[in-house]
């Protein structure tokens, strides 16, 4: 089968490097892709809100499944054109994308099917705001409602804080804006495949979104990740099934607008139980890094049967045991303004010590690869435990020569401490 994957992070190198291996792909198209990419896949340069032009690129390459990797697209309704046209799509339609696309979409059908969430008011202005803190009290979360890549969440401890968030989100005067009680506990991330109707769990993971060591300093897209997360135990994973993931799936279909893709749910492990933090329509990135790594089935034959409604006919998923651990290596001055153009060198003999670089934010100048992102590398090594894996992923890290670039150097350390 031929395969159009959309996207061209990290992400997808990992989701390519893995269609790769099986053994009924006859060709991969990626658009736009990357040089990493590359390696398994044809890049092509296509207009990705032109859904006619990604139809005709799809029936004139007689491609039988299209990818959709990031949320821009499907929050764009990509799968749904795809879907009228008759094209197999992994990942969601536009209204079940609104589960990562607007957050008081999902505070709602959290509230109207008792899915356990912090408390929450979706407010339009800067009165209704100041009453919703007022009755929260701090610290307070504070969210613009749409897409932010990360970025759009500030959680205020002091009164000034708040104030100058909100001035931040009502900047432009009309937004909306979700409020939420602040939740403590750890968090963990829970990947659950669907086809609307039946659920696959497809493994777990803990990301690091602040850019500095000891989980400090700005929001990040994720500067590093590791999978399984140990803090989700199989009975607490079972309980945020039960309790989160499968209520959602079901208030989904039973709304019209079925989600098929990857759920990915971000959870507060509370001394209550878990509680939603968010939902993301895809795979996460890099988490999606560290999962591939694990994965030991086939992954066009998972996507597929997800997008053919037929999840219910395949085998539970395997994954190795050990865990898989991944560093993202960042271009300087990334979350702010990267600096971009920087050479990289050092990726095979980084891949000599047996870890994958997957590649995220490159591009070839000449036959230079070179910076074009925040997030540049995500080196990722498996073993048989988080410790193990982590020496093997800095081991690798220290081949690379990107003198541009840099890493936290304690990813994992919740794991070990
Ligand atoms: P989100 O974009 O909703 O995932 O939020 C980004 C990050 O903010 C999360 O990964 C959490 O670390 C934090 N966060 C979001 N909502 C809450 C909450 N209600 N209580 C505590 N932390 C939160
Ligand atoms: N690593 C967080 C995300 O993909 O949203």
């Amino acid at each position: 089968m031929k395969v159009l994957l959309i996207g061209g992070g990290g992400r997808e190198h990992a989701l390519a490097w893995k269609l790769a291996q099986s053994p009924g792909l006859d060709k991969l198209y990626a658009a736009p892709g990357n040089p990493g990419i590359a390696r398994h896949a044809r890049c092509v340069d296509l207009a990705l809100t032109d859904h006619a032009a990604v139809i005709a690129f799809v029936r004139e390459h007689a491609v039988g499944l299209v990818v959709i990797g990031p949320e821009a697209p499907l929050v764009d309704g990509l799968g749904d054109s795809l879907r009228a046209a008759h094209v197999p799509v992994f990942g969601p339609s536009r209204a079940a994308a609104q589960l990562e696309g607007s957050k008081g979409f999902t505070k709602d059908l959290c509230a109207r099917g008792g899915i356990p969430t912090a408390a929450y008011a979706r407010v339009r202005g800067r009165a209704e705001a100041d009453t919703a803190v007022a009755s929260f009290g701090l610290p307070v979360v504070l969210k613009a409602d749409g897409l932010a890549a990360g970025k759009g969440v500030t959680i205020a401890t002091t009164r000034a804080e708040t104030d100058a968030a909100l001035d931040a989100l009502f900047a432009d005067g009309d937004a909306e804006v979700v409020i939420e009680a602040f939740l403590s506990g750890e968090e963990a991330s829970l990947f659950v495949l669907t086809d609307g109707e039946t659920l696959v769990p497809f493994g777990s993971a803990q990301d690091h979104k602040r850019v500095g060591e000891g989980d400090t300093g700005p929001n990040t897209g994720g500067m590093g990740a590791y999978s399984p997360a140990p803090v989700l135990t199989p009975e607490l994973e079972c309980r945020a099934l039960d309790e989160i993931v499968a209520p959602t799936v079901r208030a989904m279909a039973d709304a019209g607008t079925p989600f098929s893709g990857v759920l990915y749910a971000g959870l507060m492990l509370t001394p209550t139980g878990p509680q939603l933090i968010e939902y993301n329509a895809r795979f996460g990135d890099p988490e999606c890094q560290v999962l591939m790594a694990r994965f030991r089935g086939d992954l066009l034959e998972t996507l597929l049967a997800v997008a053919q409604d037929r999840l219910a006919e395949l085998p539970p998923p395997a994954f190795s045991p050990g865990t898989a651990l991944t560093v993202v290596v960042a271009a300087r001055g990334y979350p702010g303004t990267p600096r971009a153009g920087g050479q990289i060198g050092g990726i095979e003999p980084a891949e000599a010590t047996g870890a994958t670089v997957f590649q995220a934010g490159t591009r070839l100048d000449g036959d230079r690869l070179v910076a074009s992102g925040g997030r540049v590398l995500a080196v990722t090594a498996t073993a048989a435990d988080v410790g193990t894996a982590q020496a093997a992923a800095y081991r690798a890290v220290d081949r690379i020569d990107f003198p541009d670039g840099f890493c936290r150097r304690d990813i994992g350390w919740r794991a070990l401490c």
